[in-house]
């Protein structure tokens, strides 16, 4: 198989998580490599739901799953989701889960800071899911993060978390007016964690060079997509990592030179969850009927997702910033049963027509979708499993973006079921 990198090409919520589960199968390492507990990967198997945050997907395949050095980790919340999936028969032992010993710890500090921050923004709000990602982010790039080996070491803990709190608790009383945490509260609250989570810390670069040295296959797990990189999103709208194929590389210490390609799973059509800019949104009846029909809902914070036509411009984005190798189309049957749909090939913005994603959040927010219109499908198609099977427009829907994008479609999912797949290549 090589080793490959899955990354979502719009704003997230694409349907990573099915198709990682599902090429993990012929995987034996599945790694997370950004980002934190704001992703939220859902895979239905056999009927039965399983939503996680921070375990990498490839745990139901009963795959060796590493939580690499670029992943912010909030230690409560990956201890819950281990006793959750324990809870529903998946082994979540310390054999088939590593974590990084560099990767950052979300902090309670970093979580009150993250959540006041958004109240006080009142509506120019960012939308974050308030769980400290950002916050713990910033403290590793000013050199006061708290790393997983830290935390193992009673001596250096104590050292970070007073350096740490001084600050904080500034902040948190005299610019949020509200209560400071308390220093030994919070590093004996920390220890009794540590313990736990002790048996799965390892360096997690050398266990995953290691293992590719021997020929092991990877799967590198990209959460949220493209548009909410923290360099080339819609900033400042954004998460606060890069999505971009490119860390793979540096949130998990592997060298590019081991990837053998690139999978961009793209919806069918746009959504996008939160603030922030959406040129080709629906505000109309076809817009609540992808809402509706596609159940979109955060699986994360379980907030409404905005719906939109397919945006060329953005896929093409994602093509060029992540070298996609190919394309997984995602939730086709979604849009069954649609008289006609439309492609966004581009923003008309001041009597000119854009093709490049701009960084001008001006252009984004003011511009009109520039569309090509294609014949839908009346057709239930969660049923077929061959591409030859599909209805003829939908097919003329695939290849019309296969064109424009440059980049194969390989695989395409009709359904959240992992046999609900259609695989091309
Ligand atoms: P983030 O990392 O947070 O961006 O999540 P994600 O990309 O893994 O997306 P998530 O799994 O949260 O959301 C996708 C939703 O669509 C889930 O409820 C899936 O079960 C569902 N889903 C995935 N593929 C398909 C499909 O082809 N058709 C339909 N109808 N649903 C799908």
């Amino acid at each position: 198989m090589g080793n490959y990198v899955i990354v979502g090409t719009q704003w997230g919520d694409e349907g990573k998580g099915k198709i990682v589960d599902l090429l993990s199968e012929h995987a034996d390492y599945v790694v997370r490599f950004q980002g934190g507990n704001n992703a939220g990967h859902t895979m239905v198997v056999d009927g039965e739901k399983f939503i996680s945050h921070l375990v990498p997907s490839g745990i139901l395949q009963k795959k060796k799953c590493f939580i690499g050095n670029g992943v912010v980790v909030d230690p409560e919340v990956l201890l819950e989701e281990i006793a959750y999936l324990g809870g529903k028969g998946v082994d979540v032992s310390p054999e088939y889960l590593r974590l990084s010993d560099r990767a950052q710890v979300i902090m309670p500090y970093h979580k009150r800071i993250d959540h006041a921050r958004e109240i006080k923004k009142g509506d120019g709000k960012i939308g974050t899911t308030g769980r400290g990602i950002g916050p713990c982010y910033e403290d590793k790039a000013s050199r006061v993060g708290i790393r997983f080996l830290d935390f193992l070491n009673a001596d250096v803990l104590r050292a970070k978390v007073t350096e740490a709190l001084e600050e904080k608790n500034f902040l948190l009383t005299n610019y949020f007016g509200e209560e400071p945490e308390d220093v030994e509260a919070t590093i004996a609250h920390c220890l009794k964690l540590a313990e736990e989570l002790k048996p799965y810390i390892t360096d997690t670069s050398v266990e995953i060079n290691t293992g590719m040295d021997k020929g092991q296959h990877v799967v590198f797990e990209g959460a949220q997509g493209t548009h909410l990189d923290i360099d080339h999103g819609t900033y400042p709208f954004v998460t606060s990592s890069n999505t971009v194929s490119g860390n793979a590389c540096g949130g998990a210490g592997v060298g590019p030179g081991k990837i053998t390609g690139v999978l961009g799973i793209v919806k069918a059509y746009t959504t996008r969850v939160g603030a922030g800019p959406f040129p080709s949104e629906l505000f109309d009846e076809v817009g609540s009927y992808m809402q509706e029909k596609g159940a979109e809902f955060g699986a994360t914070t379980g907030r409404r997702r905005r719906c939109g036509w397919f945006d060329m411009v953005v896929l093409r984005n994602a093509v060029r910033l992540n070298g996609l190798t190919g394309l997984v189309i995602t939730k086709l049957d979604v849009l069954g049963g649609l008289k006609e749909l439309k492609l966004c090939t581009g923003y008309e913005y001041k009597g000119e027509v854009i093709t490049d994603f701009p960084a001008d959040l001006d252009a984004l927010d003011n511009c009109t979708q520039v569309c090509e219109t294609l014949p839908g499908w009346d057709e239930d198609i969660s049923g077929v499993r061959s591409y030859d099977d599909l209805p003829e427009n939908a097919k003329a829907y695939l290849k019309r973006i296969e064109e424009l994008a440059g980049t194969p479609v390989d695989v395409v999912s009709v359904g959240p079921g992992r046999e609900e797949t259609i695989v091309l290549k």
